[in-house]
């Protein structure tokens, strides 16, 4: 029997709180485990603000979109004291390991405390897909089917209006949720920050289409992607304690360029955190199920410093070391089976 803490930092994303249900039932029901849920992350690990979680506070939550134990892109290695108080805090709650659930940043302070001594075993999380060590992210299908929903909506107004319509979708610095939503909804341009796009080339793109009797156009454009030779088009200044610029406005400029040189109204829609919100797929939830359950197994046999992953079809450990060494970016030959269907 172990006492361990869970906690979800980063990013909210659908399939957390599968995860942190599969830990609890199976540490409970296979391992005679005892588990707290750490509030806002690492934020909590740092203050000891911790509730007990049970059969009873994980149930009727595998459906639910968010994380029941609240998140927040805290650093703990950027706050006074930060691997201290996290020692002080385990010690305090009597805490044998650590499972936290997260994406680079909350893995990266794992690897850290893993590093130091802190026994944790990382599970991965992210809409982005951007992780290296594992083929998906739970999070991601959900993702990709809001912003495939939010696609086929918008061809019916775009055609009707004879219009050239740019969505703007999440994926910081990779173009998976473009590519997987551009190709699923029949996108006419995807624009992701791993092929810096010529503006022009767009469109001239958009005038052969229309010119070859279309007269409605769908861009697709990942907020990270970026013009050639030209700076990042964020709206926003800001950066978290991470060092990450706040993301997002690319769609805005686009809209108004396209306008302007091909003489088509342009119209922008930014699809936001809608994309990360609501209830889990059935894949991200069977996904989150399987890593909570690896997850755990791994406590129970002490295999620490690694991080559950999906590897083709099976659920593997993987070193945080490995994981974490670079992020993961869009597959070229699916950006180039997305292409096939571009104009
Ligand atoms: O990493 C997930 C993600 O949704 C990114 O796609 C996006 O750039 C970022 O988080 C937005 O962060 P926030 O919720 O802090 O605005």
């Amino acid at each position: 029997m172990a006492r361990i803490g869970v906690l979800t930092g980063g990013g909210d994303c659908p399939g957390l709180n599968a995860v942190i249900r599969a830990v609890v039932r199976k540490g409970i029901n296979a391992h005679g485990h005892e588990f707290v849920g750490f509030r806002y992350g690492w934020a909590g690990v740092l203050s000891a603000d911790a509730v007990e979680l049970t059969h009873q506070t994980t149930a009727g939550i595998l459906h639910r979109g968010g994380t029941i134990l609240g998140t927040s892109r805290t650093n703990v290695f950027k706050e006074e004291g930060g691997l201290e108080r996290v020692q002080a805090s385990l010690d305090q709650l009597r805490l044998d390991a650590l499972i936290p659930i997260g994406g680079e940043d909350t893995l990266g302070v794992a690897g850290k405390l893993s590093d130091a001594g802190v026994k944790v075993v990382g599970v991965p999380k992210t809409i982005d897909n951007d992780l290296a060590g594992t083929d998906f992210t739970f999070g991601f299908q959900t993702a990709v089917q809001i912003a495939t929903d939010a696609i086929d909506r918008l061809h019916t107004t775009a055609e009707s209006h004879n219009r050239v319509i740019v969505v703007e979708v999440m994926g910081r610095h990779a173009g998976w949720i473009a590519a997987y939503s551009g190709l699923a909804g029949g996108a006419d341009v995807v624009l992701v920050p791993e092929r810096p796009f010529d503006v022009d080339e767009v469109c001239e793109r958009i005038r052969r289409r229309h010119a070859g009797g279309r007269n409605f156009s769908i861009v697709v454009v990942a907020e990270g992607a970026t013009p050639k030779d030209g700076e990042l088009q964020s709206e926003f200044a800001t950066k978290d304690s991470f060092g990450h610029v706040r993301l997002g406005g690319i769609a805005i400029q686009l809209e108004r360029e396209i306008e302007q040189r091909t003489g088509f109204e342009a119209r922008m829609t930014i699809l936001g955190h809608v994309q990360r919100g609501g209830t889990p797929c059935a894949y991200d939830r069977v996904l989150g199920s399987r890593f909570g359950v690896e997850a755990i197994d791994a406590a129970s046999e002490g295999d620490y410093g690694k991080m559950v992953a999906l590897r083709g079809t099976e659920i593997v450990r993987v070193p945080l070391a490995e994981a974490l060494a670079e992020p993961k970016l869009l597959d070229p030959k699916l950006f180039e089976t997305a292409e096939v269907f571009f104009g």
